[in-house]
C-alpha cells in the first residue's frame, strides 16, 4: 500500500447517480462499499463531501442571490450529503465520525482537528461537512486544506471520468488522458479539475492529487495499492507521497 491516510473528495453530483437531483441509494451504497474496500486494508480515510446534488451556491449567485447566503446554503447542503454517506457506512460496518465546520452540536461533532487525527488513528473514517465554513470558498478548497491538516499523504479526486484528459471526453473522440501533469499545468492550462485556490493549495504544500473515476468499481483500493489509475497531479520533482508532517 503506497498510501496510509487519504482524503477522498466526492462532489455532491457523485451521490446524486443518474438521477438529476438528490440522493440515490444505491449509488451512496456504492460509494459505502468502495471506502469500505481500503478502510479494512487499513487505510485511514477522510472525506469531503460537496453538495451540488442539492444546492448550488456558485449557480445561485449567478442567478441573483447574494454570493454568500448562497455559499451558506451549499454547506448546507454538504451535511446532508455526509449524513447521508455516514449512514450507509455504517451500514457496512464502518466506523464513521461527522465532523461539521459550521458548529450544529445536534447533529454532528464540530470540527477539531486534534480529535478528527485521533478518530482516524481508531480507525474511523471522518466526513467532514460544511466546507471551509466560509463563503467563496469550495470543498475542493475544503478538501486540499483539510488534507494538509490532518497529514493526507494524497487527494483523491473523484469524478465521473477516467482523469485529465486534454480535452472534454465526453465531447471530443480525439481527447488524450494524461497519466501524470504538474500543479503548474493545471493551472496554466485551465484544465478544470479543481477551483485554482485548491491547486494552489496543494502546489504549495506538494500534495499529489489523484483524479480518477468513481464509477470503476475497486478503483479506490487500486490508487492506494499503487496502480496506475486516473491522473497524478504532482510538482516537477515527481514525489508522489508527501512526507508527513504531524
Ligand atoms: P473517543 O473519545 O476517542 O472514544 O471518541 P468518541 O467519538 O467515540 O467519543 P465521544 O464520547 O466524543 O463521542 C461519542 C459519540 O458522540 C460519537 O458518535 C460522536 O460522533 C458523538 N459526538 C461527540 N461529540 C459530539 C457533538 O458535539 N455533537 C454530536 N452531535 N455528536 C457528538
Amino acid at each position: 500500500m503506497i498510501y496510509k491516510r487519504i482524503l477522498l473528495k466526492i462532489s455532491g453530483e457523485a451521490m446524486m447517480g443518474d438521477k438529476g437531483y438528490g440522493i440515490d441509494s444505491s449509488t451512496v451504497d456504492f460509494i459505502a462499499k468502495e471506502i469500505k474496500g481500503v478502510v479494512s486494508r487499513g487505510v485511514e480515510v477522510a472525506v469531503v463531501i460537496g453538495g451540488g446534488n442539492i444546492f448550488r451556491g456558485v449557480e445561485a449567485s449567478v442567478r441573483g442571490m447574494e454570493r454568500a447566503s448562497a455559499d451558506y446554503m451549499g454547506m448546507l447542503a454538504t451535511v446532508i450529503n455526509a449524513l447521508a454517506l455516514q449512514n450507509y457506512l455504517e451500514k457496512h460496518g464502518v466506523p464513521t465520525r461527522v465532523q461539521s465546520a459550521i458548529e450544529m452540536k445536534e447533529l454532528a461533532e464540530p470540527y477539531i482537528r486534534r480529535k478528527a487525527i485521533r478518530h482516524l488513528e481508531k480507525g474511523r473514517t471522518i466526513i467532514f461537512a460544511a466546507g471551509t465554513g466560509n463563503p467563496y470558498f469550495t470543498t475542493d478548497t475544503a478538501a486540499a486544506l483539510r488534507a494538509m491538516e490532518i497529514g493526507a499523504e494524497v487527494i483523491l479526486k473523484a469524478t465521473k471520468v477516467d482523469g485529465i484528459y486534454s480535452s472534454d471526453p465526453m465531447k471530443d473522440f480525439a481527447a488524450k488522458k494524461y497519466n501524470t501533469v504538474t500543479y503548474i499545468d493545471v493551472l496554466k492550462r485551465g484544465l478544470s479539475i479543481m477551483d485554482s485556490t485548491a491547486v494552489s493549495l496543494c502546489m504549495d504544500n506538494n500534495l499529489p492529487i489523484v483524479v480518477f473515476n468513481l464509477r470503476g468499481k475497486g478503483n479506490i483500493r487500486k490508487i492506494i495499492e499503487g496502480k496506475k489509475i486516473g491522473t497524478l497531479v504532482r510538482g516537477n520533482n515527481g514525489a508522489r507521497v508527501k512526507k508527513k508532517n504531524r
